[in-house]
C-alpha cells in the first residue's frame, strides 16, 4: 500500500498545451501504473482493464462503470477492499490522487466500458458529470433560529434596501451592496457615512448565503452576526440601533411586518439582523453558462469557455480550484496571494484575527460566481480588470514568506490566458431583473 502510495505521488502526467482534461490517458496510466491485477487480462497486471472485462464481468468495477456512477467508482478508486462488497484484493488508492487525476481515472473506466459495451465515446473530451461536485445547492442551511419564511424574507429586503438604516438617512445595505452592480458597488474602496473611505472593496453578497465565515478577515460567522457591523460602524452607517429602534417604531408598517414575522419577539438589532439575513439567503445566483453546462447542456458554454475551464481546473496550468473551490469556488479559507500591498503591514488581514504567522496578510478567497460583474478586484480594488488579475497570477508573487503555500507562478500561455478570462466570464448567472423596493435617500424624506 506504501509503494502504491508513492507511485501516485511520484507520477507526473504529461502535459501539452492542447490537451483536454481529464485526459483518459493519464487515467489509464494511472491505472496500469497502480497494478489493479484483477481487472488485466492475466490477473498478473498485464494488458488493462478494457480487455479484461469480458473474463469477469461480476467485479464491481463492471457494476459500478455499468451505471457510470461517479460518486461510487470515487468511492471504490478511494477506498478500495476496505469497502463491502469489494474483493479485498482491490487496492485503496486514498486520498492522494489530485482532483484532475481522479477525473481521469474515472473518464477512462468510463471510456473503456463505453468501447466494450458498443458505445460510441462522448463526443465532448469534457464530461460534466465529472464535475459534479461544483453543482452549488438551491438553498442554503439555515440557523435554527432563523429559520426563512416568506414574511421573513419579505421584511429583510425592506431593510436591506432602506435608508433609514443610517444616521443621515442616506445609506442603506445596497448603496455598497447594489443589485445593479453584481450586489457590490463598483468601487475600489466602499464610501461610507459623509463620504467616508474604507479601506477595503465591498464583496458581492451573491451566494454569501454558502459562506463559512463572512467578511475578508472572516472576523464575522454568520449572516445574522454581520449585519450589526456596518450599521454601528462610524465610518459606514454610522446608526447606534437604538435610534434605529427608535425610527422603526414610528413606522406601522414595520411594527406589523416585524409582529408577523418574529412573534414574541422584540424588534430590535437582533430581529433586524435575522431578517436581513434571511433576505441575503435568496441572493443565490447558479444559473451561469458555467451552471448550465454542469446540467448537462453543452452547448453552454463556448469552446474557448471550456479550454478555460479546463486552465482553471488544471493544477498544471491555471491552478485556481485549489482555492477557488467547489462549490461555491472558495475554500473558504484565508491566503495572502501575495499583491504588492500584502507585504506591507497596512492591512495584515485574517492575522488582526487569528495572529499565527501563516495568515499574515491573508484574506478570504472570494467567491467568484459572477465575477465579471464586480470589478475592481481584491482586497483593496487594486486590480481594475479580469485580465489584470489573471495577469497577477502569471506574474507570480514577490516571494515574501508569507505567500500562500498554494499560491505558485503558473506558467499558460497568451491564448490560455485569454480562455481563463472567458471561462470567467461563463460564471455570470442569468438572472430576471432585480425589483428593489424604492424609498428616497436624503435626510427627512417622507418614508417617516
Ligand atoms: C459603506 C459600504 C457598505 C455598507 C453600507 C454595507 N456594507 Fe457590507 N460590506 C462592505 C465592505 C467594505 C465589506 C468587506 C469589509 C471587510 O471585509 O472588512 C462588506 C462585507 C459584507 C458582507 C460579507 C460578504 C462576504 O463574502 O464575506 C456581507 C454579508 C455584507 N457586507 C452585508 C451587508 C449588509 C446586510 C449591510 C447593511 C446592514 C451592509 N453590508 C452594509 C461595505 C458595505
Ligand atoms: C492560494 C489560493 C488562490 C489561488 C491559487 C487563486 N486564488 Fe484567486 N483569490 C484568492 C484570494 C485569497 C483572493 C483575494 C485576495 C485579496 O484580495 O487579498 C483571490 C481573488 C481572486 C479574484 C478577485 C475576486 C474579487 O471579487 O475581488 C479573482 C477573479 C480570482 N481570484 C481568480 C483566480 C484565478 C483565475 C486563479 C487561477 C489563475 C486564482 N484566482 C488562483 C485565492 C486564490
Amino acid at each position: 500500500m506504501v509503494q502504491l502510495t508513492l507511485l501516485v505521488v511520484l507520477f507526473v502526467p504529461p502535459t501539452s498545451a492542447s490537451e483536454t482534461a481529464p485526459d483518459p490517458s493519464v487515467g489509464a496510466q494511472l491505472f496500469r501504473d497502480n497494478g489493479v491485477l484483477c481487472h488485466s487480462k492475466l490477473g498478473m497486471g498485464e494488458g488493462y482493464l478494457a480487455m479484461a472485462i469480458p473474463d469477469y464481468p461480476t467485479t464491481n468495477l463492471v457494476n459500478t462503470s455499468n451505471t457510470g456512477d461517479r460518486d461510487r467508482i470515487l468511492e471504490v478508486v478511494r477506498y478500495g477492499g476496505s469497502l463491502t462488497g469489494i474483493s479485498t484484493y482491490m487496492p485503496p488508492w486514498g486520498d492522494e490522487l489530485r482532483p484532475s487525476e481522479i477525473r481521469s481515472v474515472i473518464r477512462f473506466i468510463r471510456r473503456i466500458r463505453k468501447q466494450d459495451s458498443g458505445t460510441a465515446v462522448a463526443g465532448s473530451p469534457m464530461d460534466s458529470a465529472d464535475y459534479r461536485e461544483w453543482r452549488l445547492p438551491t438553498q442554503a442551511d439555515e440557523p435554527e433560529y432563523n429559520r426563512s419564511t416568506a414574511e421573513r424574507v419579505a421584511l429583510g429586503k425592506q431593510l436591506f434596501f432602506d435608508p433609514m438604516m443610517s444616521k443621515d438617512r442616506d445609506i442603506s445595505c445596497a448603496s455598497c451592496h447594489d443589485p445593479a452592480k453584481g450586489w457590490s458597488d463598483g468601487l475600489a474602496v466602499g464610501v461610507g457615512h459623509r463620504g467616508a473611505l474604507l479601506t477595503r472593496a465591498s464583496p458581492s453578497i451573491i451566494n454569501s448565503a454558502f459562506n463559512k465565515i463572512q467578511m475578508w478577515d472572516g472576523r464575522f460567522r454568520t449572516l445574522e452576526d454581520q449585519v450589526r457591523g456596518p450599521i454601528e460602524s462610524p465610518t459606514e452607517m454610522n446608526l447606534d440601533p437604538a435610534i434605529l429602534e427608535e425610527r422603526l417604531n414610528e413606522r406601522p408598517e414595520y411594527i406589523a411586518a416585524f409582529a408577523q414575522s418574529y412573534p414574541g419577539e422584540p424588534m430590535n438589532i437582533d430581529t433586524i439582523a435575522k431578517a436581513i439575513a434571511a433576505f441575503e439567503r435568496t441572493v443565490i445566483h447558479r444559473n451561469s453558462p458555467f451552471d448550465q453546462w454542469l446540467d448537462g447542456d453543452t452547448a453552454a458554454m463556448s469552446e474557448a469557455q471550456l479550454r478555460g475551464m479546463d486552465v482553471f481546473m488544471d493544477e498544471d496550468k491555471g491552478h485556481c480550484a485549489v482555492c477557488h473551490s467547489a462549490p461555491n469556488f472558495t475554500d473558504n479559507g484565508f491566503h495572502n496571494v501575495g499583491l504588492d500591498q500584502q507585504t506591507t503591514d497596512e492591512d495584515v488581514g485574517r492575522y488582526k484575527i487569528k495572529p499565527i504567522k501563516e495568515v499574515w496578510g491573508a484574506f478570504k478567497t472570494p467567491i467568484i460566481r459572477d465575477v465579471a460583474l464586480t470589478a475592481p478586484y481584491f482586497h483593496d480594488g487594486s486590480a481594475a480588470t479580469l485580465s489584470d488579475v489573471i495577469a497577477h497570477y502569471r506574474k507570480g508573487s514577490s516571494p515574501v514568506e508569507q505567500v500562500s503555500l498554494n499560491m505558485k507562478a503558473i506558467t499558460i500561455s497568451d491564448q490560455e490566458a485569454s480562455d481563463l478570462e472567458q471561462f470567467l466570464h461563463a460564471l455570470t448567472s442569468e438572472e430576471a431583473p432585480f425589483e428593489a423596493p424604492v424609498y428616497q435617500t436624503f435626510a427627512g424624506s417622507a418614508v417617516d
